[in-house]
């Protein structure tokens, strides 16, 4: 069984992108893959600003990355970008530590001026992190996010389609790898 570990760069306590990510957990446990969460936000920010490389929080989250198969970002753009909080994060991961590993990028955000960020801003630093494949990403409109009562998220149907077609391509990804034994 593939292990998937799913990155959320929000440093927002009410946030979309961590909802988002949730909901993508689910949907790739749906599958029979094994996925988790890494909240960044929950890492002492103490650690990520003094990029402290040996600190207990830091290793543990590092050996997360490292033991998993495959890796989904989600950032929320900010300022035309991704979060600084989800660099402070790939700031401290070793140089080659998406090597060998399948990475769907996801972002979501206010206006559709940024729908491009995934490509020429997130894309390139996970890139440099020397990962074996990275399928195609998402960007989604907070305002096609709709939180329910009970936290989960409803997104617009087409939205929803989307998202399952690149999460299948992902999935798909992290199937030829283990066949290919690499
Ligand atoms: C400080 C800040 C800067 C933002 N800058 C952008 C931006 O440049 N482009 C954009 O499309 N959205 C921008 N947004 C909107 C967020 O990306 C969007 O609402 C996103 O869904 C928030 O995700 P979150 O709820 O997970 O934090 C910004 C939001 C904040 C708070």
């Amino acid at each position: 069984m593939s292990s998937v570990l799913i990155i959320s760069g929000s440093p927002s306590s009410t946030s979309r992108t961590e909802r988002l990510a949730r909901s993508i957990a689910s949907r790739i446990n749906a599958h029979g893959a094994e996925a988790t969460l890494l909240d960044v936000r929950s890492l002492p920010a103490d650690d990520l600003l003094n990029a402290r490389f040996e600190a207990p929080s830091i290793l543990e989250a590092t050996a997360r990355v490292a033991a998993a198969d495959g890796i989904v970002v989600a950032t929320p753009i900010y300022k035309a970008a991704y979060s600084g909080l989800l660099k402070t994060f790939l700031d401290v991961l070793p140089q080659f530590a998406l090597r060998g590993k399948v990475v769907l990028p996801l972002a979501t955000g206010g206006t559709v001026a940024h729908v491009l960020a995934i490509d020429y801003a997130l894309r390139p630093v996970l890139s440099s992190l020397d990962p074996l494949h990275v399928v195609n990403g998402l960007f989604l409109l907070d305002k096609q996010i709709t939180v329910l009562e009970d936290n989960q998220i409803q997104l617009e149907p087409e939205v929803d389609q989307r998202l399952n077609g690149v999460i299948d391509q992902f999935l798909a990804g992290l199937k030829r790898v283990a066949s290919a034994g690499i």
